[in-house]
């Protein structure tokens, strides 16, 4: 049944002389900024150790500075932080190091680079989170069974603004929110577009899973699969004022893969959408088929889209990933109600 309706923080930066003779890759002092710079080798250790400092209530990376990370980063339980990137962090495309030791997550087999989780976390100042996307869109291209890690990853999360963030080149998701709540994005530009002959595939431009409470707001995005979509148990999402550009839509789902799963998406607002040269507009998507899982759309809003070249502006697709005949013989057990489409 588908009822449709018409319708400062303060930066302390200290004088102080150096203790050490040998310039540190961190410079942190007893407690205020404590600033990054780039070591020629692996960054990730610094950049951990600063976030896990205490007294460093400010991680600056300044502009014209670029951390490389080798290794992956762990930054859950993170508590009152400020993360200020005004330079790049770089994450090093060395294909076998991540296949081997990047995070993991059950969910549609996903990896990431980073997680970034804990209490009143603000990430923000202008610089750009690089994932050297273009040696992995390649090698995706050769080996299709290559898992390509997200870039950003929110998880186990309460209570984080990232701000005035380019993200560049991701391999594929951008920014996974996972179990977050309380979660805004604001001022974020991205762009996951590749220069060879392989596209940039699956480079969603945020994917939100088991959270409550998320804001996206006032961003671009051009990437090559949704720019917006709403996993398994995202509920009370505001997403708004975004321009959208190559992507697959600002999606719920999909949803029912998982036998013996139930996913909600419920008290969902996209408002004041810009779609440009896109494969669908609003879109919804659940699995039919045996043995599928189960799920609940519920209190859905699309308003204020303003869609050029789309191929599908208004998609709602029960036969997700499914056959004909398999859909029609097992339905989808998503049950989907109360969608507005507004003007
Ligand atoms: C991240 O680090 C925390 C604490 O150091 C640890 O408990 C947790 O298992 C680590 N998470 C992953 C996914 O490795
Ligand atoms: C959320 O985090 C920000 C910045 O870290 C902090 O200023 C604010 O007080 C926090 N809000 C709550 C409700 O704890
Ligand atoms: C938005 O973020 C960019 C960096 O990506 C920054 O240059 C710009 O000043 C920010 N805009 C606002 C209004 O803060
Ligand atoms: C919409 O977002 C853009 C940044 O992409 C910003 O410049 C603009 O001010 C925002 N508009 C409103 C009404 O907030
Ligand atoms: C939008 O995507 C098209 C291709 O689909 C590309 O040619 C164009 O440069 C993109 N524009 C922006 C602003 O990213
Ligand atoms: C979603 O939330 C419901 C209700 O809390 C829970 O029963 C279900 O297991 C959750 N599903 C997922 C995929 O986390
Ligand atoms: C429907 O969702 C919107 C958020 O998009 C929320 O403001 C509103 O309260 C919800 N309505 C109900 C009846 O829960």
């Amino acid at each position: 049944m588908l009822p449709f309706r018409a319708t400062a923080v303060l930066s302390v930066y200290f004088l102080a002389s150096f203790a050490a003779a040998t310039p540190s890759p961190l410079d942190a002092r007893a407690s205020g900024t404590c600033t990054l710079t780039s070591s020629g080798s692996d960054d990730a250790p610094a950049f951990l150790k600063a976030v896990a400092d205490s007294s460093c209530s400010t991680v600056a990376i300044p502009a014209g500075t670029t951390l490389s990370i080798q290794s992956k980063l762990n930054m859950t339980g993170t508590l009152d932080k400020h993360i200020n990137v005004q330079g790049t962090v770089k994450f090093n495309p060395d294909i076998d190091y991540w296949t081997d030791n990047s995070f993991s997550f059950d969910f549609q087999d996903q990896a990431a680079f980073w997680l970034l989780g804990g209490k009143n976390i603000v990430l923000d100042g202008g610089g750009t989170l690089d994932g050297s996307g273009q040696a992995w869109y390649d090698e995706f291209a050769k080996h299709s069974s290559t898992v390509r890690p997200i870039l950003f990853t929110i998880f186990q999360a309460t209570n984080v603004t990232v701000q005035n963030i380019r993200m560049i080149n991701g391999p594929e998701w951008i920014n996974f929110v996972n179990e977050g709540q309380d979660i805004t994005f604001r001022n974020i530009s991205i762009s996951a577009v590749s220069t060879s002959k392989n596209a940039a595939k699956n480079t969603d431009g945020w994917d939100i899973f088991r959270s409550d409470n998320v804001v996206i707001a006032d961003s671009n995005i051009d990437n090559g699969d949704d720019c917006v979509s709403f996993k398994p148990n995202a509920t009370n999402i505001l997403v708004s004022n975004l321009s959208c550009n190559g992507s697959h839509g600002i999606s719920v789902g999909s949803l029912g893969q998982y036998a013996g799963e139930y996913d909600i998406v419920q008290n969902v607002l996209a408002t004041n959408i810009r779609m440009s040269n896109a494969q669908n507009g609003a879109r919804i998507k659940a699995w039919a088929g045996k043995g599928v899982g189960a799920g609940l759309v519920k209190n859905i809003t699309f308003d204020g889209f303003v869609e050029s070249n789309v191929d599908n502006p208004v998609v709602i697709d029960q036969c997700y990933m499914t056959s004909a005949d398999d859909c029609a013989k097992y339905p989808s057990n998503t049950y989907i109600q109360d969608v507005w489409f507004n003007k």
